[in-house]
């Protein structure tokens, strides 16, 4: 189990035969708003991000292309996949590719240290293989021949024979880590959330795991097996690996104890490789499992996994471009409940960034610096004494915390927004009560004008720290209107924990005019 002083968070490695959709883009800020999260806590942090560059699907697209794999990696990964990292600001500590020496050195040591302690085996692959295809298929994979093969089974893609192939594999001894895996699942109920995926995986577990093969002959790109060289490793096995070779396995061993183990945010697709191959992997090798596997849903367009192949990919930047990376951000982490599928709909995000993000925190935060500006020349007013109304506030700001830390910790990343919004919307409607612009008008309310100027900006600051991690753009802007001292974010005084500590903000402190955080967005 990872200690709570440090947290390790990697997203799984993305393939680079295509470039990102919003549903990568997904998994990517998901991880993010808890890094920065745990970051802004003073938890010893570390996130990781990267891609998937081996196995047949890279090198077919780049034979497709008229390039080699290399390059075809190479030029997705510097055109399309680190420049998302921009587009949707994403705070990580290290990108991994898995064509880089630094990763295949490890693929083939780890390789090696399971081959000599006898948990990989050569053995014999038989099974359906299509020639189109060049890959293994399960007999759900296949259909019944029409025309000239009726009769025969055929491959769904290529309406072709299959043909029976034997081939010299390598195997790695998964069916003996059956009761292992079941253990850990019994002995740590958190391993995998949410517990639906929890209960798939203990069912698909329980039903009895065959041996995996993790080589690779009909094809050469790839890792090789470094005691053979005629065959490359399976990609899983290689990619998987790449949570263990980004922070020094095998060569860096104190940055790898303070970092392993790592929490794993995957699709719920992937969820079986990260909960039942990888740990069974670690096993072998002597090493702790994952802290924690969590398996978040799918967005979904019209009903269906959204995916390139089907067309309904939509690019992170088509969001961006109009509504900005906080929005996107905000909107996939608050309107979805993290762990279940989830419906994309331009209108419900114009929706949600108007009503919630525009009228609701942006506007609040105008409100109060310009008021600030007109009423008390810019500066910060001391608070006279606080009412019920006041002491209301500053209960909202302190519960607001604990929940959202609360919900945090169970990765709950939509409870967490929810909770830090109570202090939006208390806010607001203790602005409309107060009514500050009616007490401002008579000189002998002076002071309680300045008790709710002071309130307002002070909750203000906690939401900006509190924010920050979902919206860090837009937070910063606030931050430093608010005349607040020193980088957002960055600062142990700033942390998350201490957010709801009132009166932070220091009376006397000069505000600066604020530019709309969220400007009006003509409909198209
Ligand atoms: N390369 C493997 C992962 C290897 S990790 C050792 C892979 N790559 S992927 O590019 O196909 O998918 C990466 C992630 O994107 C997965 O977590 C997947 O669930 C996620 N998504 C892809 N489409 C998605 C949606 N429509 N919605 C949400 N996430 C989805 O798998």
């Amino acid at each position: 189990m990872a200690a709570a002083d440090r947290f390790y968070i990697a997203t799984p490695i993305f393939y680079v035969n295509d470039v990102p959709h919003i549903g990568h883009a997904y998994t990517e800020v998901a991880a993010d708003v808890l890094a920065r999260w745990h970051r802004q806590s003073g938890v010893d942090t570390w996130s990781l991000t990267g891609t998937d560059e081996h196995g047949q699907k890279i090198l077919r697209t780049a034979v497709a292309n008229g390039v080699t794999p290399q390059e075809w990696a190479d030029k997705l990964v510097e055109s399309a996949w680190k420049p998302l990292l921009d587009t949707i600001d994403i705070a990580n500590d290290d990108f991994i590719r898995t064509t880089e020496p630094r990763h295949e050195k490890v693929v083939q040591q780890f390789l090696q240290k399971l081959y000599d302690t006898g948990f990989i085996t050569e053995g014999e692959y038989e099974g359906y293989y299509c020639v189109g295809c060049e890959e293994y298929k399960q007999a759900d994979d296949l259909v019944p021949g029409a025309g000239e093969f009726v009769g025969q089974q055929v491959c769904a893609i290529h309406g072709r024979p299959i043909e029976v192939l034997k081939e010299k594999n390598y195997f790695f001894a998964l069916s003996t880590f059956q009761q292992k895996l079941l253990d850990l699942y019994e002995s740590q109920p958190d391993f995998i959330q949410p517990p639906s995926l929890r209960n798939e995986i203990m069912s698909f577990v329980r039903r009895g795991l065959d041996d995996l093969s993790i080589s690779r002959q009909s094809f050469d790109w790839g890792v090789r097996i470094p005691w053979d060289d005629s065959h490359v490793t399976y990609v899983w096995f290689d990619a998987l690996l790449n949570y263990i070779s980004a922070i020094g396995w095998g060569s860096d061993d104190e940055n790898f104890s303070r970092r392993w183990p790592a929490v794993q945010l995957v699709g719920k697709d992937i969820a079986r490789f990260h909960a039942v191959i990888w740990p069974a992997m670690l096993m072998a090798a002597d090493l702790q499992p994952p802290a924690r596997v969590f398996g978040h849903g799918w967005l979904l367009v019209g009903g269906e996994k959204m995916s390139k192949s089907k067309l309904t990919g939509i690019a992170p930047h088509q969001i961006t471009d109009v509504f900005g990376s906080d929005a996107f951000r905000y909107y996939f982490m608050s309107a979805i409940n993290f762990g279940q599928d989830g419906s994309f709909s331009w209108e419900d995000l114009a929706a949600r960034y108007q009503a919630e993000l525009a009228n609701g925190f942006g506007n609040l935060a105008s409100r109060v610096i310009a008021m600030v500006g007109k009423y008390c020349d810019g500066v910060v007013p001391a608070s006279g004494e606080a009412t019920d109304a006041e002491r209301g506030i500053q209960k909202t700001v302190a519960d607001a915390v604990v929940a959202a830390q609360r919900a945090i910790d169970t990765f709950a990343i939509h409870d967490a927004i929810a909770a830090v919004w109570t202090i939006v919307d208390e806010l607001n409607g203790y602005i409309t009560l107060q009514e500050p612009w009616k007490v401002a008008k008579d000189p002998a309310l002076e002071e309680r004008l300045h008790t709710i100027l002071y309130t307002a900006a002070e909750g203000l600051r906690a939401l900006a720290v509190l924010l920050s991690p979902v919206t860090p753009q837009a937070a910063q802007k606030l931050w430093v209107a608010l005349g607040a001292e020193g980088a957002l974010g960055g600062l142990r005084e700033q942390s998350i924990p201490s957010a709801g500590t009132w009166g932070q903000l220091p009376a006397g402190t000069q505000t600066q005019p604020l530019e709309a955080l969220f400007p009006r967005i003509e409909a198209e």
